[in-house]
């Protein structure tokens, strides 16, 4: 980082929107100055809380997003957005180098990151393979009859958004990302994704739309539960089915085991941004120090919802923002439905990105004729 920092302006080029429509994804290249990240680092270096994935509401982290250009930005390109109250600090550690020998990543030791789209009921099922099978249930379905009130096994993402039952994946707009250290070397822990995936998951949703739903795990073509281990099964592993259909863009590079997956390599002060439906994971740390990142996600304004302003919503962190973070049910207007609401963006996304719209229109154009 030099003394002249070369600030980006407060809104994306042409180039810059292009590449989001086909990635599903874009670098904001110098969107934060040293200022503003220098002290996020303070706060989050003395605080040894901040070892892992944690919520941060510290002045200092929040400011990265709401102090910056970000918010003027993404209200050009997305729309107006309530502004984080909360963001997270994601850090990776270092301490998994010895699973790279030569070219060669040791799953054993490491497992192999796989991606996943924010929202869904994740983690392992609080009850045994055995056990579902012996009460007559299966693994695709299991939990479709359970409490709409019930959250995941790590307290995460609700098993279900809406009291009927009908979406079994929480969304938002954009997740947006700010580096605060250097992490241009592949192979430091990146935020990784499947680059273009997005589509693809959008045209899932449809289909799961398309055949009665409920959309999510537990629908059309996505098994809740899939084994693992001896006797146990896990939620949050993203169906094969959809992930079949994800454009085979690769990134090789020698220091970077996982080809399918691109890294995003950025500098302290940059910035990205992604589509909610982009498949997405963090990576194994393989260099000597950590990986620091601060996310926060965001949903375009939706005029009709009473619950812009509501704080219980934990906007900034929410992945379920139909419900309150803690998983209360929120009362709504009998004109406004949130849950139909959702499923709509989430089969249209773009539908929520006015800065978009004409990139939009003329890359579809294309295809029609
Ligand atoms: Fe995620």
């Amino acid at each position: 980082m030099t003394d002249s920092f070369d600030q980006h302006p407060p809104r994306l080029s042409e180039d810059e929107k292009q590449r989001l429509y086909r990635d599903g994804m874009v670098i904001v290249r110098h969107a934060i100055p040293p200022s503003m990240t220098q002290a996020a680092l303070e706060v989050i270096n003395a605080n040894p809380e901040n070892k892992g994935f944690t919520n941060n509401s510290h002045t200092s982290t929040i400011d990265l997003y709401t102090e910056s250009i970000l918010p003027e930005l993404i209200d050009e390109v997305m729309g107006p957005h309530t502004r984080p109250i909360t963001g997270f600090v994601a850090l990776t550690p270092p301490g998994v180098s010895d699973a790279v020998v030569g070219n060669h990543f040791d799953e054993k030791k490491v497992p192999r990151p796989a991606t996943h789209v924010d929202g869904g009921w994740a983690g392992l099922a609080p009850v045994k393979r055995s056990e579902i099978e012996a009460a007559g249930l299966d693994l695709h379905t299991w939990g479709s009859d359970g409490d709409p009130q019930s959250m995941g096994p790590a307290g995460g993402a609700p098993l279900w958004q809406d009291p009927h039952r009908t979406v079994a994946i929480g969304s938002f707009t954009a997740f947006v990302g700010v580096c605060l250290n250097d992490q241009m070397q592949p192979g430091k822990g990146q935020f990784a994704f499947r680059r273009g995936a997005h589509e693809a998951v959008e045209a899932f949703f449809n289909m799961q739309r398309r055949e009665g739903g409920p959309i999510g795990g537990g629908g059309p073509g996505w098994p809740r539960l899939v084994p693992v281990g001896e006797d146990s099964a896990m939620a949050g592993i993203m169906p094969k089915a959809m992930e079949a259909t994800y454009p085979d863009t690769r990134f090789e590079h020698e220091d970077w085991p996982w080809p399918e997956l691109t890294p995003a390599l950025m500098e302290e002060g940059d910035a990205f941004i992604t589509l909610h439906a982009l498949p997405h994971t963090a990576t194994p740390n393989l260099s000597s120090d950590s990986r620091i990142n601060v996310y926060y996600r965001v949903r375009r304004t939706r005029e009709e919802n009473p619950h812009e302003q509501n704080r219980k919503i934990g906007w900034g962190v929410s992945d379920h923002a139909d419900r309150a973070l803690n998983g209360d049910f929120l009362d709504y207007p009998d004109h406004y439905n949130p849950y139909q609401t959702s499923v709509d963006k989430l089969c249209d996304h773009w539908s929520e990105w006015d800065g978009m719209a004409d990139i939009v229109e003329k890359e579809r154009s294309k295809h029609r004729s």
